[in-house]
């Protein structure tokens, strides 16, 4: 059960990157080419947005199940350990603060009433969150 859903937090990982991707670089196109934005931009959006707490929830009780998310500080010496605390504590923490900023952008751009105001909420909290979540992911464990 636990490893269950370890795995699913790794394998929904690609998902929410490549949806929070596309989504940003779908706003930026949209505000740079002065689009009208669309259903299909609100789907877009939304879509990431709920894949995106999807991870989020699922990063959390992995947080507690997992041997290198909370226990591990327990283990003597784990916050001298790059690795342990990349997991136990930087991954968690920024990746909370980045699911905050895309959250903002989200209902940020629904009080825009502009065309260009909410493709620029999207764009940059999207943006900011997703340069976030990347300076902070376990990149060894996960492509190995
Ligand atoms: C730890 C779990 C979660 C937390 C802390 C959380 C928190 C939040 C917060 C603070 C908002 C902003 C509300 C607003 O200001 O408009 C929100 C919106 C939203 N959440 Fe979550 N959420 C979680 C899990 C989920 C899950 C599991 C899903 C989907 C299955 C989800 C889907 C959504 C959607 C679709 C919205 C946007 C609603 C709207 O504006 O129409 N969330 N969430
Ligand atoms: C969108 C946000 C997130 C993404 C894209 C993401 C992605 C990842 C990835 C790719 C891994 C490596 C998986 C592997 O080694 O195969 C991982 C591990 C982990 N994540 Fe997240 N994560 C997110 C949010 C969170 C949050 C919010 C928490 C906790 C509050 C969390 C807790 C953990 C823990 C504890 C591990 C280590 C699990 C283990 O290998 O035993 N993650 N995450």
């Amino acid at each position: 059960m636990n490893q269950t859903l370890i795995n699913v937090h790794s394998y929904l990982a690609y998902v929410a990157l490549a949806l929070l991707v596309v989504a940003a670089f779908n706003a930026i196109l949209g505000l740079t080419s002065k689009k009208f934005f669309t259903d299909k931009d609100l789907r877009i959006s939304l879509f990431t947005m709920i894949v995106c707490h999807i991870q989020l929830l699922v990063g959390l009780i992995v947080y507690f199940v997992s041997e290198k998310g909370f226990q591990a500080f327990a283990i003597e010496g784990a916050m001298k350990n790059s690795e342990l605390r990349l997991t136990m504590l930087e991954h968690p923490l920024v990746n909370i603060i980045a699911l905050v900023l895309i959250t903002m952008g989200w209902s940020k751009h629904k009080k825009e009433e502009s065309n260009n105001g909410k493709f620029k909420k999207i764009a940059i909290f999207y943006t900011l969150g997703l340069v976030l979540i990347l300076s902070r992911l376990p990149w060894n464990s996960w492509l190995n």
